[in-house]
């Protein structure tokens, strides 16, 4: 280690220090979250650092989720994202030691080929520091999620607005409008929730449907709800932590900003720009005698 610029360390105090976990957060512990009626929180994180933060303000799941191809890489959707790149992120989230549950992202390609290759992919994830995987289907990934949860890896499933789904939807378009056993229509998605329920999900996130639909499963299915774009009556919500921040390009009708990172970002290194170039950085007190 370099020791030779010590570094000082960052005020850890906050007006919400109070919604900080102290036990980690388990499988049986979001079911019992369920059970109390208590909501459940997931928040995306795709490096330790924000990893560190979320933790500290006391979210129950983190999910490395395969948007970080659009939300980091620049990509249009999640579709180019690789199981390497997956698994490098869930370890980096994974050394916060968060109280926090993590949960991998398994992306589009690494599990649809069999169930043999599911399992291999979510062990790559889970020997990464995840202790649980999400995967994206209902009804068709139905044996995928058995073949997983008989190894004992916790699944997490999704369904709706299934963004690796990206071509068939014709982009990334709200489900369950239309009435139908079609994929996507509002019958399917029952029984696509269904399915995932008794293949041995532990949760599922609902994406993008109208929030009488998501009321409708939350209602039928034991397993925790999640939702995104999916209104308020799931068991819990989840959100992009790009689009909480404030750093994301983009603004989506289903997603809030509680802060202004992007403007933050801009004045800082601004700051930091004109500093330097009249001189005033650095001044003294920063610098070795
Ligand atoms: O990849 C992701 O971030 C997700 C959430 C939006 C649920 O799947």
């Amino acid at each position: 280690m370099n020791t030779s610029f010590p570094p000082t360390s960052a005020s850890t105090t906050n007006a919400h220090t109070t919604t900080e976990r102290h036990v980690k957060v388990t499988v049986p512990e979001i079911a019992r979250m369920r059970a109390n009626h208590e909501r459940i929180t997931m928040i995306t994180a795709y490096d330790v650092t924000f990893a560190r933060l979320v933790d500290r303000a006391g979210v129950d799941i983190i999910l490395v989720g395969d948007s970080v191809g659009m939300v980091l890489q620049g990509e249009d959707n999640t579709i180019p994202v690789d199981l390497d790149e997956m698994e490098y992120h869930v370890r980096l989230v994974a050394r916060a030691r968060s109280m926090a549950m993590v949960v991998g992202d398994l992306p589009f390609g690494s599990y649809q080929v069999s169930p043999q290759q599911a399992v291999e992919s979510s062990i790559r994830l889970m020997k990464a520091g995840a202790q649980a995987v999400k995967l994206e289907g209902g009804v068709s990934m139905a044996d995928t999620i058995a073949a997983i949860t008989r190894v004992d890896i916790p699944v997490m499933g999704h369904i709706g607005l299934t963004p690796q789904s990206y071509h068939r939807m014709g982009g990334h378009k709200v489900q369950g409008r239309q009435n139908g056993f079609d994929a996507g229509n509002r019958e399917r998605l029952i029984e696509d929730a269904h399915a995932v329920e008794q293949a041995g999900a532990f949760s599922i996130v609902l994406e993008g449907i109208p929030l009488d639909l998501a009321a409708e499963i939350t209602t039928k299915v034991s397993i925790p709800t999640i939702g995104i774009g999916a209104g308020a009556d799931c068991d819990g919500q989840v959100l992009v932590l790009h689009d909480v921040l404030g750093l994301s390009d983009h603004t989506f009708k289903f997603a809030k900003s509680y802060a202004d990172l992007r403007s933050t970002v801009v004045a800082a290194t601004q700051a930091f720009v004109a500093e330097v170039r009249d001189g005033t950085w650095p001044d003294d007190s920063h610098s070795f005698h």
